[in-house]
């Protein structure tokens, strides 16, 4: 892989690429620009970005909520071109890293029932299956919950 990976917060002048990462790589649930702005500059959410040879090649979004001892995966993706090159993994040692300086007890995210392959990639890191949250998208698809304890 390049030399040149940097993993760095998101700033507004990257919300035009990222919108173009998130409609070429979901098929659903893409973020809209207006949501990423929203993201980037709100205080709870971390939007951290992964550029390669300064293209934007992945992204992840952590919320966290006061007084819950959880942090929560939003969103991950990485582009298709720059899959299987162990960026995902990257992103979540940060989200970890990142709950651990913010003294949370565990991780979870929300995960379409159907994406197969996101759920085996999470469940090599450690996340575990918890709860079907039932009609939990926009098209009513069931979604997994799950949770790495740390
Ligand atoms: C799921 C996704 C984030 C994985 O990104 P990635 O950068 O290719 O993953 P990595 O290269 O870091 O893989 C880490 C590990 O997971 C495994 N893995 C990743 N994708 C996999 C797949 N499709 N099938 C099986 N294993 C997979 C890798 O083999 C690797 O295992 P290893 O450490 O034993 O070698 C990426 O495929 C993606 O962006 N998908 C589309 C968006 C999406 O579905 N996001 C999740 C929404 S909840």
């Amino acid at each position: 892989m390049s030399d040149k990976i940097v993993l760095r917060n998101a700033i507004l002048t990257d919300s035009h690429k990222i919108c173009q990462l998130e409609t070429n790589n979901f098929a659903l649930d893409a973020f809209s620009q207006r949501q990423i702005k929203y993201l980037i500059t709100k205080a709870k959410s971390f939007f951290v970005i992964v550029e390669v040879d300064n293209s934007i090649a992945a992204s992840m979004v952590l919320l966290n909520r006061k007084n819950v001892g959880n942090l929560r995966v939003y969103s991950i993706v990485v582009d298709e071109k720059f899959r299987g090159q162990g960026i995902a993994r990257k992103l979540l040692d940060y989200a970890v890293v990142m709950a651990i300086k913010l003294n949370k007890k565990s991780l979870s995210l929300e995960v379409r029932i159907n994406n197969t392959n996101a759920i085996v990639f999470y469940e090599k890191y450690g996340f575990k299956k918890t709860t079907v949250l039932k009609s939990y998208y926009k098209d009513e698809t069931d979604a997994w919950q799950m949770k790495i304890a740390l």
